[in-house]
């Protein structure tokens, strides 16, 4: 076999090449071919051939010694330790009852959505007992500080340094001298030792895992900002998210409009509880009651319908609106916002096929009031609803909301958490549910629940009102 002698190595990879590129071919990184002698050394093949050959199966004895374990019982839980709490009720609860002691967070969100906001609003609530500091690499002091004054955050506890170095930021987390320390953001930090930019893979793992190392051995809260690309991932390996204890997502719309937090993982609590924000002129405020301010500007037009959707383990009244247009152009144009325009598309099939409404020649547009982004499969009902409302002109009663999955057949099918829905309904004011026939009513009001079990009959019976 022809020996290629290699020339050069990846330094993020330790792929090898004959020749130098731009862009290293095996894992995409630009500017990491390297010829230095000892990067070259450690990554040839024969260097690699060598160490397994060491360490062959059966060949080497085992050089580690028996681990140091203790009875489960022995134990004291971690979730025993101190937790810092937030200002923030439900962003407490998201975190498992506060930031743990000694946990790495990593905020993940699109640039513009409030996570610097956030942070130093949580700084200054924690600040008021323990020290804290603020660590930015993509701000100056001065802008930091302008922050500050208008979110009110001050005090002798709370500190800011500017630095993107990750050796400086580990040393100074594992001094222990804070209790809480904020790193903005993971994109802007590098370590000596790598060569490669901020911001690539191999940077954002190693400085993620020195970070970890820090917080764990000085028992530090870290609160780490990463930049999520368009698509909602973060911006770097995926590999952050499982070095971290937890991960936090904020999203929703960056221009006014609601924004949730929520845990995507959580090592110390539950994954499954959401915080809404709204931002003001103050900063961010959470959301006392969303389904009434939601409702707030309503307006009982044809296409306008109350959805009790569940959000996590809240619940959540939202407008659904469709409009239905005559099409202009031969091929008629379905537009959503806050819904997945597959699952609409579907529903207009379903629509087509098992009512006797025809879509086949109208525009159809749906919007989510709020900036809210609809998951819940018991959205479908309310969609249905809207789209033949927009199209008939008819309306549903004003006090009425509506919950359902809707099958390929037509059919109602059940959704997960009726009673939660149908209780925020009646909490604000509303006086039926159109509901899957197997929801119950709620304490003390018969006939509140208006069960159905098919698409057609509910539109026929329902959408009446001119
Ligand atoms: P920011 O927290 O800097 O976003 P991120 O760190 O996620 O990139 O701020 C987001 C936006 O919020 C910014 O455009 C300005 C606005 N804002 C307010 O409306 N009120 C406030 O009190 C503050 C601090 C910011
Ligand atoms: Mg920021």
């Amino acid at each position: 076999m022809v020996k290629v002698k290699t020339q050069f190595v990846c330094s993020s990879c330790g792929a090898n090449f004959a020749k130098w590129q731009g862009q290293c071919p095996s894992c995409g990184e630009w500017n990491t071919l390297t010829d230095d002698a000892a990067t070259v050394a450690k990554y040839a093949p024969e260097a690699i051939a060598e160490d397994s050959k060491k360490f062959a199966l059966g060949k080497a004895e085992l050089s580690g010694k028996v681990l140091d374990y203790t009875n489960i019982s022995d134990i004291s839980p971690s979730d025993k330790k101190a937790r810092l709490l937030t200002e923030f009720k439900d962003l407490n609860t998201v975190l498992g009852g506060g930031i743990l002691q000694g946990s790495v967070n990593l905020l993940a969100g699109q640039p513009g959505i409030g996570k610097s906001t956030i942070l130093m609003q949580i700084c200054a609530e924690v600040a008021k007992k323990e020290k804290v500091l603020y660590v930015s690499g993509e701000e100056s002091a001065g802008q930091v500080k302008m922050r500050a004054v208008r979110l009110g955050a001050s005090g002798k506890n709370l500190s800011f340094a500017s630095s993107t170095s990750a050796n400086d930021i580990a040393k100074t987390i594992e001094s222990g001298e804070f209790k809480l320390v904020i790193i903005d953001s993971i994109q802007t930090v590098a370590m000596n030792e790598i060569s490669s930019a901020p911001g690539t893979p191999s940077q954002i793992s190693q400085c993620g895992n020195l970070i970890i190392r820090a917080a764990k051995k000085s028992d530090t809260a870290v609160i780490i900002v990463g930049h999520v690309t368009k698509d909602g991932d973060l911006a770097g390996p995926k590999i952050l998210e499982h070095l971290v204890d937890v991960v936090l997502n904020f999203e929703g719309d960056r221009y006014g409009g609601f924004k949730m937090i929520r845990a995507i993982k959580n090592r110390f609590g539950p994954t499954n509880e959401a915080a809404i924000f709204e931002m003001e002129e103050e900063g961010l405020k959470e959301v006392e009651n969303p389904s009434a301010a939601l409702l707030a500007e309503r307006q009982n037009t044809d296409g306008s319908i109350i959805l009790a959707t569940v959000d996590g383990n809240r619940p959540l009244l939202v407008e659904i609106q469709a409009l239905a247009t005559k099409t202009s152009f031969g091929y008629p144009k379905r537009a959503t916002s806050g819904f997945d325009l597959n699952r609409l598309n579907l529903l207009i099939a379903v629509l087509e096929q098992r009512t006797k409404l025809n879509l086949s020649d109208v525009d159809i547009f749906l919007n989510v009031v709020g900036g809210i982004k609809i998951k819940d499969s018991a959205a479908d009902l309310a969609v249905c609803i809207a789209i033949a409302s927009a199209l008939t002109g008819r309306k549903l009663f004003e006090d009425y909301v509506v919950f359902g999955e809707v099958g390929l057949g037509g059919e109602i099918r059940s959704a997960f958490r009726p009673a939660q829905r149908i209780a925020e309904a009646k909490k604000l004011g509303f006086k039926h549910a159109i509901a899957p026939r197997t929801t119950k009513d709620p304490a003390g009001s018969k006939g509140f629940v208006l069960g159905v079990k098919d698409l057609r009959d509910t539109l026929i019976k329902y959408v009446n009102e001119k």
